[in-house]
């Protein structure tokens, strides 16, 4: 059995089972530099505050920046029997520089050390994670601009309602992931307090110098309440809530991209690179991609539910429970990375079938609002006017026609507020084009907010 840097109070070593059971070296191992920069910023704190002689903490940060190198190069293996990447690193430092080493932990606590190596870990992924975010804004913006002329139906209920342009879609979506985008920096001006300090749960007798720890380390400001410091994760279940509503947008879109590139649709075309054959059927090309990034939301929500469970009614401070969080967390991380990673070049290579979204756009009546509207401003109370033009759909259904292909008697038949010009006035092009009221599918409209979407991306 191997000699515990805990182990002082033990008279036994541990079962070799329960060693391997509860290790988190084979994940928390994600954690060394975070646990390494944290290390060097507290060893040079007491360096400075002379809690440790000066020459210690040069010997210790110079021994933990070997470390660093030494694991970057893929030279060091990690020891199960030390349990987690904190005490890893701290028996490779004793290991390397001797007695000294045994000073870094000296007004620490693995408590607040873990703290703070997740805080820094999730504040790099925050930004990384918001620039995945902006690069499919951008991509969104450009195929937008592409097709701001570009007709095709608008739905609800899955049924064809009013024409609006694709490039008016795409911008439903650029506001959804702008609201993630924030819902990220959110998150990391939140977590951006340096708990170190705090100990194991009450802080330390040490005269430690907590702002000049966070200074180095880029928080904006050290934790409060020790207590709190080392025992809440609201910061990994924020980012995981973050992440939820990215995976569900995205899954949303995905479920899109799925239909319209169904024979049914056939609104796009999916790029090669970008979909996949079946092993049987040779004509297939399928939208695996989307469908596996709507598959991984699921997966994304299980995150959420898992880190909010491991914490609910846990006592105050730090419990082993707590451990639980990374796997989780990291999963969480991973994926809606690896989703945008995939999802915005799938996007930016489609090919559009203006065509055929320009025709979808022609059935199904989409300009019946528009007939109601001009009988509306002609006069006629809209209610009065949805029941003609109900009646008029329904004639048109029975003869098989559109509201375009009505003949002027018909017209004059069901109103006497219709005037010739109503052939002009529910034109597809003409329906979208006169709503240019702010946040509405009209060409002029849309390039306003892509203008604006675009200066809020710089
Ligand atoms: N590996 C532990 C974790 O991830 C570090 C903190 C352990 N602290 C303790 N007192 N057992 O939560």
């Amino acid at each position: 059995m191997t000699k515990k840097l805990w182990g002082g109070r033990f008279q036994k070593g541990m079962d070799k089972v329960v060693e391997d059971f509860h290790s988190s070296i084979h994940f928390d191992q994600r954690l060394y530099r975070q646990d390494i920069r944290g290390s060097i910023a507290h060893a040079r704190m007491l360096g400075n505050q002379e809690i440790i002689p000066a020459a210690d903490a040069q010997m210790i940060i110079a021994g933990l920046q070997d470390i660093l190198a030494d694991i970057e190069a893929g030279k060091v293996e990690f020891d199960v029997s030390a349990e987690d990447i904190h005490m890893n690193i701290e028996k490779l430092l004793t290991e390397r520089i001797g007695e000294t080493g045994k000073k870094l932990h000296t007004a620490r606590s693995r408590n607040d050390q873990v703290a703070l190596d997740i805080r820094l870990y999730l504040r790099d992924e925050c930004t990384e994670t918001r620039q995945l975010l902006a690069e499919l804004i951008k991509t969104l913006l450009d195929v937008a601009e592409e097709n701001l002329e570009t007709i095709m139906p608008g739905y609800t209920h899955l049924q064809k309602a009013q024409p609006i342009t694709l490039a008016h879609h795409l911008l439903a979506y650029v506001q959804m992931f702008e609201r993630d985008r924030d819902r990220f920096a959110d998150v990391a001006r939140r977590l951006n307090r340096c708990p170190l300090g705090s100990g194991a749960l009450a802080g330390t007798t040490f005269h430690l110098d907590r702002q000049a720890v966070a200074d180095e380390l880029n928080f904006d400001s050290i934790t409060e309440n020790s207590l709190d410091a080392v025992a809440d994760r609201d910061f990994a279940i924020e980012y995981t809530a973050a992440a939820s509503l990215t995976m569900m947008h995205l899954s949303r879109f995905c479920e899109e991209i799925i239909l319209w590139s169904s024979q049914e649709f056939a609104f796009i075309d999916l790029d090669d690179a970008y979909a996949t054959g079946s092993s049987m059927m040779p004509q297939k090309k399928n939208p695996d991609l989307a469908e596996l990034i709507r598959g991984k939301t699921g997966r994304v929500y299980g995150d959420l539910m898992a880190l909010l469970t491991v914490m609910k009614a846990l006592p105050l401070a730090y419990n082993k429970d707590m451990q639980e969080d990374k796997e989780t967390l990291f999963d969480a991380v991973d994926t809606v990375k690896g989703c945008l990673t995939v999802f915005t070049p799938m996007i930016r290579t489609m090919g559009v079938r203006k065509d055929k979204m320009r025709a979808g756009a022609s059935g199904g009546f989409t300009n019946a609002t528009d007939v109601a509207d001009y009988l509306a401003k002609k006069g006629v109370s809209f209610r009065e006017a949805h029941e003609v033009v109900g009646k008029m759909v329904l004639m048109c259904v029975q003869k098989g026609v559109s509201l375009d292909e009505l003949t002027w008697e018909e017209y004059q038949a069901c109103s006497p507020a219709f005037e010739p010009d109503i052939y002009e006035a529910i034109k597809i092009e003409k329906c979208v084009a006169d709503r240019h009221v702010p946040g509405g599918p009209a060409p002029q409209a849309v390039r306003r907010a892509i203008e604006a979407a675009r200066a809020r991306l710089c």
